[in-house]
């Protein structure tokens, strides 16, 4: 449903869904197919498209980014007293994965250009109870994972890569989520691709990938007995029910299948915005997003402003004029929770400066060129 602002004129959410072809017939494949509960023809589908995109050993679906990340956490077997270092710039689910553990997540600080962890606060961060470090590529910018991982190597820990933005984004260690033990991806319905609420666990090591097949199916070994492994099926291991229903891959499969397009319609905006922005950014001393190298997923395009003041009027500027921009990230280290679950090392200068001035605009798959005229027009319009 279209809104309107009070003087008429339309407003641009800050975030749409996109719909491809194929999500309603396959919906209804499923709908009227004898089978809906998960792991049919669909999570087969669409797991394959992921194993292809990213080039995994083992995927597995799960019912959303959040409980990838919960199943991480199961499998790394955490307990209480055990410490995960964490960027302190990054969604609750990092830290809620852990914290479910009994585990205490360690926030750090980011690199002020990326928002990513920074990789020298990683190993200020660690210590004898460290079992594992958990990074976020914000925006599908990779962190620098050459640094963390030999900190990883160093510390004989695992890294799991919050990759929920970042699906398919290719570096010279290989795709984003498949760099470190585990990676996690996000379908909820505000990435590029999407299923309503999905998401998906990567797993490099075959007999971790085993036992994640069990956590995922209630503890249960009923993933070997589909495939006649076992005659029959049993409670195995800890576990939950972290696996989606046919609906949701029907869903999955066919955004993934269009995932090439999509992608190209993000590129697109995103590059105008960079391009475009320049000469306004330079005269009000506004920083826009600046990935090293240009690697990025094209899911975010955010700017600085200079003052955390300057953020808060710009926010308010876009609103009247109707187009919904967005901060991003409350610090955990400085959230309620954290507060009470978690330990921060370090100032989190980088953290806090990130966050406050950060200024994010509408980038969503099916926004129109003349949209991305008025979103521009409205920010040159703005002064700081
Ligand atoms: C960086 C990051 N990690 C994890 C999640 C959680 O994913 P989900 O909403 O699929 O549970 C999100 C969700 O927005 C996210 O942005």
């Amino acid at each position: 449903m279209v809104s309107m602002t009070t003087s008429g004129t339309k407003v641009i959410p800050f975030s749409r869904p996109y719909l491809t072809p194929n999500e309603i017939p396959n919906v209804t494949a499923v709908l009227e197919s004898d089978h809906s509960h998960g792991d049919g023809t669909f999570t087969a589908l669409a797991t394959q498209r992921i194993l292809e995109l990213t080039g995994a050993h083992k995927a597995l679906l799960t019912t959303s980014g959040t409980h990838a990340l919960d199943l991480a956490a199961r499998l790394l077997d955490l307990s209480p007293g055990d410490e995960v270092v964490v960027p302190s710039f990054q969604f609750s689910s990092g830290a809620t994965s852990i914290v479910s553990t009994g585990a205490t997540p360690v926030f750090v600080d980011v690199d002020l250009a990326t928002g990513n962890v920074d990789p020298a606060q990683v190993a200020a961060g660690i210590t004898s109870k460290t079992k594992a470090i958990q990074v976020m590529h914000y925006g599908g910018v990779p962190a620098d994972m050459s640094a963390i991982m030999a900190i990883a190597a160093d510390a004989g820990i695992p890294v799991i890569e919050d990759n929920a933005h970042g699906l398919g984004v290719k570096t010279n260690l290989g795709v984003l989520g498949t760099i470190g033990s585990m990676g996690i991806q996000s379908f909820h319905d505000t990435k590029n691709v999407h299923c309503g609420e999905g998401g998906a666990l990567l797993i490099k090591d075959p007999a971790t990938a085993e036992r994640a097949e069990i956590v995922r199916e209630k503890g249960t070994n009923r993933s070997r007995f589909l495939r006649g492994q076992v005659d029959k099926y049993t409670w195995v291991d800890q576990g939950s029910s972290y696996l989606p229903s046919e609906i949701n891959a029907a869903v999955l499969d066919s955004q993934l299948e269009h995932f090439d397009e999509i992608q190209e319609k993000r590129f697109a905006i995103w590059n105008r915005y960079r391009t475009e922005l320049s000469y306004w950014a330079l005269g009000n001393d506004i920083v826009l997003m600046s990935p090293p190298d240009f690697i990025h997923a094209a899911h975010v395009f955010y700017l600085h402003a200079p003052t955390a003041e300057a953020q808060q009027r710009l926010l308010a500027y876009l609103r009247e004029n109707g187009i919904i921009g967005t901060f991003h990230y409350v610090p955990l280290h400085s959230s309620p929770a954290g507060q009470k679950f978690g330990r921060t090392v370090g100032n989190m200068a980088n953290t806090d400066s990130f966050s406050s001035r950060l200024v994010r605009v509408p980038l969503w798959t099916g926004l129109t060129s003349a949209d991305v005229d008025r979103i521009l027009a409205t920010l040159e319009s703005f002064s700081v």
